[in-house]
């Protein structure tokens, strides 16, 4: 089976390559009645697209969104959203000396032995710009989230090896990062800026809290909240890692050191991330994804081509230094799709 649907109740398929006409997605299982226009997609989409700093791909994807289908007066109907972003600056030249070359840490590799063909064109389904029309379907989920209070929001906690040291909700709304701890920012550019002109990328952390979400989401043992959230996070390409809660720190803690001790007045800790035996408890859910630097780079690396010859690559082309903070929102968006999924769910079996 393939797998380009995600979600049970909300259900969502997306569509398209890199360098194809668009990509899109197809949302089924909306409530009827929801607010939705294309303004509210179009933010997110905005906050994903490429641009804007030395360290960012030239790219310039207008990333507009047009929804064909299910919404009517600016309501959802109950029927399939269709949500369509057409491709608009496609520039395949690059990628003509990839046609018959595996760039080492992408896809190229994997897609030829698993369909025996590929669009080598940026990197064809398994291109970051995928991505992008999971960004739309999270924002119609975000919607339904926003309706019951849940918020779900994302920031940069480590990026080549600089980890923050304070939080500040203000810091972070003030970098492109999205960084809590400004000084922490600072040097992350600063870093990002070197590894640039080196011609070289590097990866980092994304942490994504939901706050306002009840006790009571997940669907034991299958289908447990943080089983999900780490499936939607491991599949967006680039991710390497997730943690819940205390995470890999967990397994270096004693029990009296891990467990959140409950009172009268709920929890006094939240190690456990917000989810226990799969479901939420009521607190803020707290997950980090670990994403690796952008495979394609400048500096010259041994490869192989489509017939076995060793060859060596240096990757042209259009490609961040760095996948953050662009991933920040796709993160988000996935957090998004598992959280209204789980509330859909809960909603149906009671
Ligand atoms: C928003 C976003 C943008 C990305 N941009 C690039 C890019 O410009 N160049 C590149 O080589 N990889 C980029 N990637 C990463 C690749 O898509 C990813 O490494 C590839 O699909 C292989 O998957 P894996 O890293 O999970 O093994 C991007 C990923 C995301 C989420």
């Amino acid at each position: 089976m393939s797998g380009n649907t995600f979600g049970v109740i909300f259900r969502v398929t997306t569509f398209g390559e890199s360098h194809g006409p668009g990509l899109g997605a197809v949302i089924d299982g909306c409530p009827p009645g929801l607010d939705l226009a294309e303004a509210d997609i179009q933010d997110e989409l905005d906050r994903r697209r490429p641009g804007g700093h030395a360290a960012s791909t030239p790219r310039r994807e207008e990333d507009r969104v047009e929804i064909l289908s299910g919404v009517f007066e600016g309501k959802t109907t109950g029927t399939p959203i269709a949500l369509l972003i057409r491709n608009l600056d496609i520039d395949s030249s690059a990628y003509e000396e990839l046609r018959e070359v595996f760039r080492p840490g992408h896809g190229d590799f994997t897609y030829m032995k698993k369909y025996g063909i590929r669009d080598h064109r940026g990197g064809g389904r398994a291109s970051g710009r995928e991505t992008a029309a999971r960004v739309a379907a999270g924002a119609v989920a975000r919607r339904i989230l926003a309706r019951e209070g849940i918020a779900v929001s994302g920031c940069t906690v480590e990026l080549g090896g600089i980890a923050i040291e304070t939080r500040s909700e203000a810091a972070a709304g003030s970098n492109r990062l999205r960084c809590p701890d400004p000084e922490a920012a600072a040097r992350m550019e600063a870093l990002l800026e070197e590894a640039r002109r080196a011609g070289d990328t590097l990866g980092g952390i994304v942490e994504v809290r939901v706050t306002g979400c009840p006790a009571g989401l997940g669907e034991p043992v299958f289908d447990k909240m943080d089983a999900d959230l780490a499936k939607a996070l491991m599949g967006i390409g680039t991710v390497k890692g997730v943690e819940i809660g205390a995470g890999f720190q967990a397994a270096r803690l004693r029990g009296s050191q891990c467990n959140d001790p409950l009172g009268p007045g709920g929890f006094g800790t939240n190690r456990a991330g917000g989810v226990l035996a799969g479901i939420t408890t009521g607190q803020e859910i707290v997950i980090r994804a670990a994403c690796k630097p952008i495979a394609s780079i400048a500096l010259e690396q041994d490869t192989i081509d489509i017939h076995g010859n060793p060859k060596t690559i240096s990757v042209r082309g259009r490609h961040d230094a760095c996948v953050i903070p662009r991933v920040i929102p796709v993160c988000e968006a996935m957090v998004c799709l598992v959280v209204a999924d789980h509330l859909l769910r809960q909603k149906a079996n009671r």
